[in-house]
């Protein structure tokens, strides 16, 4: 009996493997040169990762590469899906640099349920009409009037720091929250034009459905028992999932139809002063932009620009959330720093805390923007950027076979001592194109992405991270409550964060 069933397996798994050998022959035999870590037939490099935690994923990955890697490329293959993680910089520039790697990797599928084909990961013909018509709308001039929504809501965090601070005296509390809050507030009233309060009300059905659908996101797309359709649709995760995607897609919904009306209204021929004051009251916000936007002669419909305005509450506000925590930790850490960027904030928005923030001022904080591309430099939000290639094609000599997965690691690149010195080690100053002697590669920092399908949002989110951190720093000294000596255990999923939550202390400022 236990013949006949051996027999049996050891046939499968010998068919199997002829399969195997014979699918992807040509691609093992194209990539057989490229570095890579000790291998097992079928499975590939899979069986190192399973059982990871999400921390260590990260250290390993590190490790292959610091091994295995020749000319800063690494094959892995999981299973039958071929991975790539590429760090010369000429690769990176070719990568990036140009439209032939236009395609979203595999991972970025997890996302479609809630983003639908929105910038981020729509291609070809229909993300390029969508990029023109976008960018506009991160005209200067459309910035600057948020600049009063970044400082009303950095206003309304202040006051839920100072109730935590005076809870929390001693131990310090999770700053992330918070902020995490503030950034959702915000980029929900510049794309949509109405406020979550989820500063005010952390419990709303819309401020959980987002909470909902990221936890969601990161399980599927790094667990792979998450991430087979099959048999995710039978785990709680997917009833939680439709659950969340319900209430997101209702809200944006309802919003796209109440401005459609309103828009509508305000436009005809016969308009009463209250349909004048809608238009005026309220700021132009992204919704609006999108609304009164043609492609091809024709204006957008809801569902175009839902998917847009939902991919802006995703991309808008964890990343800023994510980068604000960091730059509080490095500043904490480096006190020089953190007196530096407050002497510069009280030079140019003088001493009265009351005294607004503005776009121009924002633009003068010069010192604080190189705090923020440093740290950027050592904690991207975003830690891994994915491309799908659809044809076979050749990178400086590299065959790369269809349908493998490029990732480009912002983080693992910034960590480089062959391109940053001292890259474990907190130096704005390396940032400063007049006095640095460093010449930046700008394949090499990459917090942004690089290229067409860079970040769109790249001065909105480093106004509103200037926005937050001079209102808090006006008011509070930012110290780290935990071990100063050994840097945080990073979990790089789809948005950098830490293993354990940063702890902070705020002390009152005198200026
Ligand atoms: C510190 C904050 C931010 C960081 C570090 C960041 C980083 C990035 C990166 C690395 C990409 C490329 C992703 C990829 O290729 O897979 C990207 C794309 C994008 N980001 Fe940001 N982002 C930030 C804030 C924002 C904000 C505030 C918005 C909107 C208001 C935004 C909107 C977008 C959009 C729409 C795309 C897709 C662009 C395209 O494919 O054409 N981002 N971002």
């Amino acid at each position: 009996m236990f013949l006949v069933l051996g027999l049996i397996l050891a046939s499968a798994l010998f068919v199997g493997l002829l399969v195997y050998q014979l699918k992807f022959k040509h691609s093992i035999e194209v990539t057989r040169d490229l570095g890579s870590a000790p291998s097992l037939p079928l499975v590939g490099h899979g069986y190192h990762f399973l059982g990871l935690e999400p921390h260590e994923l990260i250290l390993k990955v590190r490790g292959f590469m610091d091994t295995y890697a020749k000319d800063h490329t690494l094959k892995v293959w999981l299973g039958p899906e071929l991975n790539m993680l590429m760090g010369n910089l000429k690769d990176v520039e070719v990568i990036l640099g140009t439209l032939r790697f236009n395609d979203k990797a595999g991972e970025y599928k997890a996302l479609e349920p809630w983003l639908k084909e929105g910038l981020l990961i729509s291609r070809g013909r229909k993300w390029h009409k969508r990029r023109k018509i976008i960018t506009p709308a991160f005209h200067f001039k459309i910035l600057y009037q948020f600049v009063d929504i970044f400082e009303r809501e950095s206003r309304v965090l202040l006051k839920n720091l100072e109730r935590e601070r005076l809870k929390n005296d001693k131990a310090g509390f999770n700053l992330y929250d918070w902020v995490n809050l503030c950034t959702m507030d915000t980029i929900c009233e510049t794309a949509m034009g109405v406020s979550t309060n989820a500063q005010t009300n952390a419990d709303s059905d819309y401020v959980r459905a987002v909470k909902t659908i990221s936890m969601v996101l990161h399980k599927r797309m790094f667990n792979i028992f998450y991430r087979l359709d099959l048999t995710y649709k039978l785990t709680p995760l997917a009833i939680a999932e439709r659950r969340a995607l319900k209430v997101l897609h209702n809200f944006t919904e309802k919003i796209i139809v109440q401005r459609r009306q309103e828009l509508l209204r305000a436009n005809s021929s016969t308009q009463s002063s209250d349909d004048v004051d809608v238009g005026a009251k309220r700021k132009m916000a992204f919704l609006d932009i999108l609304l009164q936007s043609k492609i091809d002669d024709k204006p957008l419909t809801n569902a175009d620009i839902r998917e847009e305005v939902d991919t802006f509450m995703f991309e808008g506000h964890d990343t800023t959330s994510s980068a604000i925590m960091f730059l509080f930790y490095n500043i904490a850490l480096y006190p020089e720093c953190q007196r530096k960027c407050v002497e510069e904030i009280v030079s140019v928005l003088g001493n009265d805390r009351e005294t607004p923030v503005t776009y121009d001022l924002l633009n003068s904080l010069n010192y604080l923007d190189l705090c923020i591309k440093e740290t950027l430099r050592m904690y991207p939000s975003v830690p891994l950027l994915g491309r799908k290639v659809l044809q076979e094609c050749e990178i400086n000599g590299k065959i790369i076979p269809a349908g493998t997965n490029i990732g480009i690691s912002p983080l693992l690149l910034g960590r480089r001592e062959d391109i940053f010195s001292e890259a474990n080690t907190f130096k704005p100053e390396r940032f400063d194109v007049v006095t640095s002697a460093e010449k930046l590669n700008p394949y090499a920092y990459i917090p942004f992405s690089a290229g067409p399908r860079n970040c769109i949002g790249q001065k909105f989110a480093v106004l509103e991270i200037k926005a937050i951190a001079a209102n808090v720093l006006r008011h509070y000294e930012v110290e780290f409550v935990g071990n100063t000596e050994e840097p945080p255990v990073l979990i790089a999923e789809l948005i950098l964060r830490t293993k354990d939550p940063l702890m902070f202390k705020l002390k009152e400022r005198v200026l």
